[in-house]
């Protein structure tokens, strides 16, 4: 693919879902169909960011997305610097605009950023000529969660619009949940949240989702059903009584399978606390596509930064004209 290419795709960042139209969102889970080729090749590297320099700055720990965001960016030919933040200035009371500064200084074309802080992305990205990806900000976005959740469905199941797709959990302080709230309504999709009344609230509903607090009744007609972690790290108080409950009201097993849609696909998008929401034998069937998901991270990131360097192309040959 080359990025003299038509692209409509209009941000120089990608911040969240919210903001991208339900053609912008195809355009990139099109764009991830190509690199998912790619990454079935022999050869599985393309040019397409040769030359420039990509910064994982990660203030939260993470195994999944920062990795999958730097072979994302290898397979492109970019150089890739992670960012130590425990070994770091940070530690020693610099603040993030200067530690980005002093990145951006250092001649970081992408910034991949994952901060405790709800909006840092998007106070960053206003500052700097970088281009800012959010890996996840508070409880607020994970973009890229989303896409590859989408084109994982869709590789599934087909066409995303008039599907059903039902979020079990942790809604509440669950970044990935709005991230995909956002990007299924916009395609579409029916969105079921599931779970207690103090992690499913009815805050969500003019989001256009339906609200169910028993698992029963939630599941009912669902094409996929999607589990979120319980994030006790993230919990100011006691919002159910234990995880051993949760289970038992919304642990997802093979009897409980089958209140869902007969061909029905299980997603998480880890890390799994196995044996609460989801069940040893659940996680091994056919039907459960964590693992997929994790491979499709790797090609919706390299579509991610193949838009985005479309776009800081167009502007730097507006920029000289
Ligand atoms: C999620 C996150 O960090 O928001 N995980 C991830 O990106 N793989 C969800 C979680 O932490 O439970």
């Amino acid at each position: 693919m080359k990025t003299e290419e038509k692209i409509n795709f209009g941000h120089k960042d990608l911040l969240g879902i919210e903001n991208l139209t339900p053609g912008e969102i195809m355009q990139l889970l099109d764009a991830a169909v190509a690199f998912k080729g790619v990454l079935t090749r022999d050869v599985k590297k393309v040019p397409t960011l040769r030359g420039r320099t990509v910064v994982n700055l990660f203030y939260e720990n993470s195994t999944r997305t920062r990795t999958s965001f730097e072979l994302a960016a290898r397979r492109l030919s970019a150089e890739v610097l992670n960012f130590d933040v425990a070994t770091s200035s940070v530690k020693k009371g610099e603040v993030l605009y200067d530690t980005v500064e002093t990145i951006e200084a250092l001649g970081a074309d992408y910034i991949v950023l994952r901060n405790g802080n709800s909006g840092s992305p998007h106070f960053l990205a206003r500052s700097v000529k970088a281009s800012v990806i959010n890996a996840g900000d508070g409880l607020h976005e994970h973009p890229t969660q989303a896409l590859l959740d989408a084109f994982t469905i869709r590789e599934s199941l087909g066409d995303l619009k008039g599907l059903h797709v039902a979020l079990i959990g942790d809604i509440l302080h669950s970044r990935v949940a709005r991230s995909n709230i956002f990007l299924l309504t916009k395609l579409g999709v029916k969105v079921t949240l599931i779970g207690p009344p103090t992690l499913v609230p009815d805050d969500f509903r003019p989001l256009g989702v339906r609200i169910c607090h028993t698992l029963r009744e939630g599941l009912r007609d669902v094409d996929v059903i999607y589990l979120l972690r319980i994030q006790m790290e993230r919990q100011q108080t006691n919002l159910f009584p234990s995880l051993e409950e949760y289970r038992t009201l919304y642990g997802i097993n093979t009897e409980r399978l089958k209140w869902a849609k007969p061909d029905a696909i299980v997603m998480h998008p880890g890390p799994v606390n196995l044996g609460v929401e989801i069940s040893r034998d659940v996680m091994t069937m056919p039907q459960a596509k964590i693992l997929q998901q994790v491979t499709n991270g790797v090609a919706v990131r390299m579509a991610v930064f193949y838009l985005l360097q479309g776009v800081r192309e167009q502007n730097a040959k507006i920029a000289r004209t």
